[in-house]
């Protein structure tokens, strides 16, 4: 009966917990057992696992956490991240001294928890919470080794990270050096506790990032609105050393925070409903969060033109250098300050704070206090609340210099910043002298609407010209040399011998495309819109189309292999985030799409056209259009069907040349005869029915490069999802590309089926010019 009794348990245990098991360990390891090759431990209610586990290559084992019905596997800690195990002779077991020993077939211990106690029965258990413990068999309490103490890449719920207020940092998360390899990396995420302290991220000393703050609530770098409903962090400060949690409000919400391989800090929240990992906030997540970006006395605002600015009263240190984007010397003030004659404060509002590593704090003070405090000590420069709780305040000083503060949208803090007092009588005369310039503007803005309609009228050509000169003055120049070349009507006559038929390429529905050789023999395709073209540009700028050479001529298409195909994608991605993040203006194209790509002779690839492109100059990140433009197949729902745009837009169309480039299909005109599905459902479907490797293009290719193409498709599925903010960047988009940056599940892709608008493409006619987007 009992013998019976056992073999039922098995079963039940192999059945319910374990993924691949030959023998399943109950949810505790005794000294006569031990875990070896396909053994796992399971925790009680079954939320993790632990066990042996490598990445495909035998010879290198790892003893690791994962979560247990989670796919794809997630790992959340491993044992023996710097010294991973032979083969399969690997086992762990539990000394009787109550150590925790990995041993190698030939090497012996290769690891070990250093925990020998005496006097107790050790068993290992592991939690619910993902923490793998030892402890007297009897207690249910008294840990006397446990793995959250020995935090990896991830941080968990129940987890502490510690800082010594002398010593520093002690208990915090490294990241792995790349997705396949745990080992100990080069970034760390910990609590900085010089100052105020704050949540930093960075490479070995070097700040790369700071988390902010702690505002009473939780640290301020990251969004915070959504997490504070589901999440309770706390940050508890004795007078030796501070520790740093959170909880999850709801049992039921699986939640991790992960340091990737490339520094980058991202929340993770599981979804039981599309079975993924959403990520929430990701950190740093634009320019602005580069530390210290902008130099001192500064504000980084990342919709500003230029992001960087001067705080008011402050001016750049050197102007060239400042006004050439680099920012690094930051700012100083106009006015020296005048401790004694009274300064005042200019409040900014939404901020996240300044560095606080040379901060002083007190927790008892009102706002008042503090400004009064501040104004005492000659060299303090800024004051803030310390505590946003209703009812708290306490005071935050800051001295000399204000380092890495950026506007922060409606979850920052308000702090005000020390000014002479004669500079708030500048902005008061300012204001006054605006008010009564406003009647002088209005008559002045009335004449120069006037004169310019006339200029407008007049040289309407010559002024089309101007903007585009204007439009790419502003772009940065990078080191291989001009971005942009923009060619006069002249030397275009004279490169396609003015226009003669013989050096016609072909004509598409909006004019001939010649062929044409430069002065410096570079070779050039012109395409000559003829004047009665209102429609404007056409799909196809020249003759050299992408789409073409992938798929109409066989033997361009035995030119571009597999590999070529995957650069050209990824020249692509380079290209627009050269665009949305690395050009000073930051540029939506908004017509991404294949016919848009050429090719030069070597195959790289050049975004061309950008007539529908808008530069945010503004405030805007986001932005709405009344006519909606851009090309069928390529649009994005929330812009196709709202106007909305951001770059976010981009990154959709993007996803849809990926698809097309893959499967040498085009996204409108394509339906799977089967299911009725347009292209960005077909492979969808593909996916989920996890057999993505059909959606390949029938070109032959190495089983090496299979899994390769299919990381582009899985790259391209995340582009082309629903809710732009589940869209990846370009920035992450090039590190996904290269197989560097963990992909998520792509959830369902925004299926759009209305209609083209043929007539809203709103690019002028101009016949002088070509420009060409010079490959990086
Ligand atoms: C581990 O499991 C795999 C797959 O189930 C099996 O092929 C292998 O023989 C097992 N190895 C050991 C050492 O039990
Ligand atoms: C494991 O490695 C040891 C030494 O490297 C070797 O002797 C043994 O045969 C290997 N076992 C397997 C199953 O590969
Ligand atoms: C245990 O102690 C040894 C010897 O001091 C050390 O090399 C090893 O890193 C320690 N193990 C762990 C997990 O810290
Ligand atoms: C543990 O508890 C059992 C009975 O529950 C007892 O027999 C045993 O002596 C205890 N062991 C220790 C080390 O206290
Ligand atoms: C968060 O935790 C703290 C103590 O750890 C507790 O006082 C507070 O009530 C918790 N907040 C919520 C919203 O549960
Ligand atoms: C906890 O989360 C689950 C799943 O997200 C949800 O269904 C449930 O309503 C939540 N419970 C509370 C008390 O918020
Ligand atoms: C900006 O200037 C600093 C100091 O002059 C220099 O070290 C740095 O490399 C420059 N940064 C860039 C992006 O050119």
């Amino acid at each position: 009966m009992e013998n019976h009794n056992k073999v039922l348990m098995l079963i039940v245990c192999t059945f319910f917990f374990c993924s691949m098991p030959t023998y399943c360990i109950q949810h505790t390891l005794t000294t006569n057992q031990f875990i070896q090759y396909n053994d796992t431990l399971v925790s009680a209610a079954g939320t993790f696992e632990a066990g042996f586990f490598n990445f495909g290559d035998p010879q290198r084992q790892y003893f690791g956490i994962w979560y247990n019905n989670i796919s794809p596997r997630t790992y959340v800690w491993v044992a023996n991240r710097n010294t991973p195990a032979q083969n399969s002779t690997a086992m762990m077991k539990l000394t009787d001294q109550g150590s925790l020993v990995i041993l190698d077939g030939s090497k012996g211990v290769i690891w070990n928890s250093n925990s020998s106690r005496i006097g107790v029965k050790p068993v290992v258990k592991l939690l619910d919470s993902g923490n793998l413990v030892l402890k007297d068999a009897n207690s249910t309490q008294n840990f006397f080794w446990e793995s959250f103490d020995y935090p990896g890449d991830t941080f968990l719920a129940g987890m502490q990270l510690k800082s010594n207020l002398v010593t520093g940092p002690y208990r915090y998360l490294t990241s792995w050096r790349n997705p396949e390899d745990p080992a100990e990396g080069e970034y760390s995420y910990r609590i900085d506790t010089h100052g105020f302290p704050q949540l930093v991220t960075a490479k070995g000393a070097t700040i790369l990032y700071r988390g902010g703050s702690w505002n009473g609530i939780l640290f301020t770098g990251s969004s915070w609105l959504r997490k504070q409903r589901i999440l309770n962090f706390s940050l508890v400060i004795t007078d030796k050393e501070l520790s740093y949690q959170y909880k999850s409000l709801n049992i039921s919400i699986i939640t991790r925070k992960v340091l990737d391989p490339y520094g980058t800090s991202q929340r993770f929240i599981w979804s039981d409903r599309t079975q993924i990992w959403e990520p929430t906030s990701s950190r740093p997540a634009d320019q602005c969060d580069d530390y210290a970006l902008c130099g001192i006395n500064s504000n980084c605002n990342i919709n500003g033109f230029p992001i960087c600015e001067c705080l008011v009263g402050f001016m750049p240190k050197f102007q060239p250098k400042w006004e050439s984007s680099n920012w690094s010397d930051g700012c100083v003030r106009k006015t020296h300050l005048n401790c004694l004659h009274g300064d005042g404060f200019l409040p900014y509002r939404n901020m996240k704070l300044p560095d606080t590593s040379a901060s002083w704090f007190d927790k008892s003070m009102t706002l008042e206090e503090c400004k009064t405090m501040c104004l005492k000590k000659c060299s303090c420069t800024a004051y803030a609340n310390l505590d946003v709780r209703a009812g708290r305040s306490g005071c935050l000083l800051w001295f000399d210099n204000i380092v890495d503060m950026r506007i922060h949208q409606d979850q920052g803090q308000d702090i005000y910043i020390r000014l002479a007092s004669s500079e708030f009588d500048h902005k008061k005369n300012m204001r006054n002298f605006k008010r009564a310039g406003i009647l002088a503007g209005v008559i002045a803005l009335v004449i120069g609407i006037a004169v310019l309609v006339l200029v407008t009228s007049v040289y309407r050509k010559k002024l089309g010209y101007m903007k585009k000169i204007f439009k790419w003055k502003y772009k940065k120049q990078n080191e291989d040399g001009d971005l942009v070349t923009i060619f006069n009507f002249l030397s275009i006559t004279n490169a396609t011998n003015n226009f003669s038929n013989r050096n016609k390429l072909g004509e598409g529905g909006f004019g001939p495309v010649y062929k044409g050789i430069m002065v410096d023999g570079k070779e050039i395709a012109v395409k000559r819109l003829s004047k009665t073209s209102i429609q404007g540009i056409e799909e196809f700028k020249n003759e050299v189309k992408l789409m073409a050479t992938l798929q109409h001529h066989t033997t361009r298409s035995k030119l571009l292999d597999w590999t070529k195909r995957l650069e050209i994608i990824d020249g692509i991605a380079r290209g627009l985030l050269y665009l949305h993040q690395d050009s000073t203006l930051r540029i939506i194209h908004r017509d991404v799409k294949i016919s848009n790509i050429l090719l030069d002779i070597d195959m790289v690839p050049k975004i061309s056209d950008f007539g529908l492109a808008r530069s945010f100059m503004g405030d805007q990140a986001e932005a709405n259009t009344n006519t909606v433009t851009g090309t069928h197949g390529y649009m994005p729902p929330e812009y196709a069907v709202h106007g909305s745009f951001s770059i976010k837009s981009d990154v959709f169309s993007f996803g849809v040349v990926v698809l097309e480039i893959i499967s040498g299909k085009k996204n409108s005109g394509f339906c799977d005869p089967r299911h009725r599905l347009d292209l960005l459902g077909h492979a969808w479907r593909l996916w989920i029915e996890e057999r993505p490797e059909e959606l390949i293009a029938d070109i032959l290719y190495d089983e090496a490069i299979c899994s390769e193409i299919i990381r582009f498709i899985h790259v391209g599925l995340l582009c082309v999802q629903q809710q732009p903010e589940n869209r990846p960047n370009m920035s992450s988009v090039v590190f996904m590309l290269k197989g560097e940056k963990l992909l998520p599940e792509p959830s369902e892709p925004g299926f759009y089926s209305g209609r083209h608008n043929k007539n809203g493409t709103d690019f002028s006619i101009n016949e002088a010019t070509i420009s060409l987007l010079e490959a990086r």
